[in-house]
């Protein structure tokens, strides 16, 4: 078997490292596996340079709690932790918290680190899944302890340990005793990320150990928790979209619209030629509308 490694290229800064063009060919977006980065020292991850960025980004981009929560967690009641944005970055060393950054690459810096982490690995990912786009990035910042609940996520993820320790406990994006196709399907259309988690999910799932220099890809969807280590936490996430991961998006839409008229779609992966009809039919919606916003125009 050959092993392809991409080497460092002179004069450019290179931010990841073991990116294994047999492993992306194998598991890209179907199973978890490891990255490494270079990123752990990097100024843009330093805490007074990310209270600045927490400044920046407009307020519906931070979303920040209590870090004490229990891995089943309802999103409605989620605690807060009484402090405010930079305070909590501030502070975070003993306030028991949790937050995250949204769409970072909203700064000019940020961005440009995502884009050169993305573009290092696009030739492995364009192999198995083309068409990168919605390139979007989150820093998570919390202090030692802090619980990330059992959730699902719509994007192609590489999560980059930047400070201190965390496990994660991924499961299989397949597996339906964990998630069932309509909590896929309800998630898609708009519900929250949080899912309720079962004593019984406890062995389905891999546990990972991520410290300083570790990446790890989490396909679409695939559900996990996360428990920080002993220190602050703080993890980058870089993301994005395919053309196969947003046309799954449609299908799953498109099959929350048929149970809401009472109707027990096959599910997505199932049927390929039934998938095929069902995204010309959501192709034909989208073209349908463009042009009717050309008349409104
Ligand atoms: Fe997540």
């Amino acid at each position: 078997m050959t092993h392809l490694t991409l080497e460092p290229q002179t004069g450019y800064e290179h931010f990841l490292s073991d990116l294994d063009q047999p492993t992306f060919a194998a598991r890209f977006n179907r199973a978890p596996f490891r990255i490494g980065h270079h990123l752990a020292n990097h100024r843009l991850f330093s805490l007074g340079r990310l209270i600045e960025l927490s400044q920046f980004l407009p307020e519906k981009s931070v979303e920040y709690n209590s870090g004490e929560l229990p891995v089943s967690q309802d999103p409605n009641i989620t605690p807060r932790n009484g402090l405010s944005i930079a305070e909590t970055i501030a502070r975070i060393e003993h306030c028991s918290s949790w937050m995250v950054l949204k769409n970072v690459e909203q700064d000019p810096e940020y961005r440009d680190v995502l884009y050169d982490c993305l573009d290092e690995m696009r030739p492995l990912v364009d192999q198995v899944a083309p068409g990168m786009r919605v390139r979007q990035a989150f820093v998570f910042i919390s202090s030692a302890g802090s619980v990330t609940p059992f959730h699902i996520d719509p994007e192609n993820n590489f999560l980059l340990q930047i400070r201190g320790d965390k496990r994660v406990q991924l499961f299989d994006a397949e597996d339906r005793f964990v998630m069932t196709e309509e909590q896929l399907e309800k998630f898609f259309t708009g519900a929250h990320r949080n899912m309720p988690y079962q004593p019984e999910f406890e062995n389905r799932g891999a546990w990972y150990d991520l410290n300083p220099g570790d990446g790890l890809h989490f396909p679409v969807a695939a559900p996990h928790w996360v428990k920080n280590g002993s220190d602050v936490s703080i993890s980058f996430s870089i993301t994005f979209q395919t053309d196969s991961s947003q046309r799954r998006q449609s299908l799953h839409r498109w099959n929350n619209g048929m149970r809401r008229f009472g109707l027990i779609p096959r599910n997505v992966g199932q049927h390929p030629w039934t998938d095929e009809l069902k995204f010309a039919a959501v192709r034909c919606g989208r073209l349908a509308k463009k042009l009717i916003g050309c008349q409104q125009d």
